[in-house]
């Protein structure tokens, strides 16, 4: 039976776990998979660690994401005065934080624009801009792949996708960088603003000038149909912008660095690259992008593995900890890119999952094929074992990745 066991309130999500997160995931799962801790701001949160539980978790709908509710069991649980980030503002109101029917309504209007055709589509232009990328690292005796590659390939391909004008990149790339650092609040609400206004702006652009992409496609739905509000629109670009690039950037870094770290993997993709469809699911596996699923509450008491979380708690889905429960991937802390490394739970699962993961597929492969084919002797230029992971408590992606390209 489920006990209602409150276990140990341990701290969790501080910078120190962030830079140690498989090896203090690995000693939650063994000791108590279910287990409730507590964020550096004091927020109670439920987390659970094996592979069955996370994914049977994920397809409950008794775990919801509504975030009104959300925010309601946020303030709830949180101590008297503590400062949390709360995700309150205009940008949030997303699908990813929404449950069935709006949930199912808003996917509707953007799931036929991330199609396996309409993606495979977008394979001319991505491999272009890689090539593009890789040109202009060539010749350099050093460079930060995150820079110079991982970063710029996502931003472009989503932005052209959704319709962002060129000149505002590297401003969207302060603000959400800011929006994902966990360690200051203030800064956060500046860059949602800042965000908020840039969207706002750019949706009247595209009622005045239609282009051929996306978002002029979604302002056509919310004049025309009335099914999306103006508010719906903004977040919804926001979450396609966010989702669409901070996410790939990671699994390019993450996955060259875990390459770097193994040379014999990287040895075998330079003998045949196409191991790479493999490599991508193993890298996503192995040290995926995201640590968690976003929020969870329950909306009723839930039963996980040998315990009861009862209602009304916050629940995070410890996706890079199921993807190395050895119950589920033999011999999990190996990185091995020949594995089968199918059904990990880095796109997550269930009604959110991940809408861009055919995308991201695209360009991960795209991107890992062309750079070990371009740069086969591609090398670190810095410590390995000393790479900084950057603090947040969504994201899991390296600071910089300093590399000699030896092209
Ligand atoms: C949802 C991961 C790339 C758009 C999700 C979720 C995960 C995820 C784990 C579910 C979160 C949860 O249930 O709490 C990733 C990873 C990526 C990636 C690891 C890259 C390697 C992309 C791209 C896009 C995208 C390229 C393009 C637009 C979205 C959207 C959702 C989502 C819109 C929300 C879906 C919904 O609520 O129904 N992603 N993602 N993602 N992702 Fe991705």
């Amino acid at each position: 039976m489920p006990s209602t066991e409150v276990h140990a309130e341990v701290p969790v999500f501080d910078s120190a776990f962030v830079q140690d997160l498989h090896a203090r995931y690995a000693e939650i799962r063994d000791a108590t998979p279910v287990q409730r801790m507590v964020t550096p701001s004091g927020l109670p949160v439920w987390v659970i660690t094996r592979y069955a539980d996370a994914r049977a978790a994920l397809a409950d709908p008794r775990l919801s994401k509504e975030s009104a509710r959300i925010r309601e069991v946020i303030t709830a649980n949180l101590p008297p005065g503590a400062d949390h980030r709360m995700f309150g503002n205009e940008l949030s109101a997303h699908m990813l934080n929404m449950d069935p029917p709006d949930h199912t309504r808003l996917r509707k209007l953007v799931v036929k624009a991330f199609t396996s055709r309409r993606v495979e589509a977008l394979r001319p232009r991505v491999e272009e801009i890689t090539d593009r990328l890789l040109d202009e690292m060539a010749g350099q005796s050093e460079v930060d792949l995150l820079d110079s590659f991982a970063f710029p390939l996502p931003i472009q391909v989503i932005s052209e996708l959704v319709g962002v004008d060129e000149s505002r990149r590297d401003d969207f790339r302060a603000w959400t960088n800011t929006l994902l650092d966990a360690s200051d609040r203030g800064a956060a609400e500046d860059a949602a603003m800042a965000m908020g206004q840039y969207l706002t702006e750019l949706i009247e652009l595209k009622r005045r000038e239609p282009g051929d992409d996306l978002l002029t496609a979604l302002v056509d739905a919310t004049d025309n149909e009335d099914r999306l509000s103006d508010g719906e629109l903004i977040a919804m670009v926001f979450l396609l912008l966010v989702a669409g690039h901070e996410t790939t950037v990671n699994l390019i870094g993450n996955g060259v660095l875990h390459l770097l770290r193994h040379p014999d993997q990287w040895a075998a993709l330079r003998e045949d690259p196409d191991l790479v469809a493999g490599a991508v699911e193993e890298m996503l596996r192995f040290d995926g992008p995201v640590m968690h699923g976003t929020f969870r509450f329950t909306a009723e008491a839930v039963p996980v593995g040998d315990v009861e979380i009862p209602a009304g708690q916050i629940v995070w889905v410890g996706l890079a900890a199921a993807n190395r429960d050895p119950e589920q991937f033999p011999d999990s802390e190996r990185f091995d890119i020949t594995r089968d490394a199918h059904g990990h739970l880095a796109f997550g699962h269930g009604i959110h999952f991940c809408l861009g993961a055919q995308l991201a597929r695209l360009e991960g492969q795209t991107a890992l094929r062309k750079l070990v084919e371009r740069f086969p002797d591609l090398s670190p230029a810095g410590p390995l074992d000393g790479a900084e992971w950057r603090f947040s408590t969504l994201i899991h992606g390296l600071r910089a990745l300093p590399v000699h390209p030896g092209g």
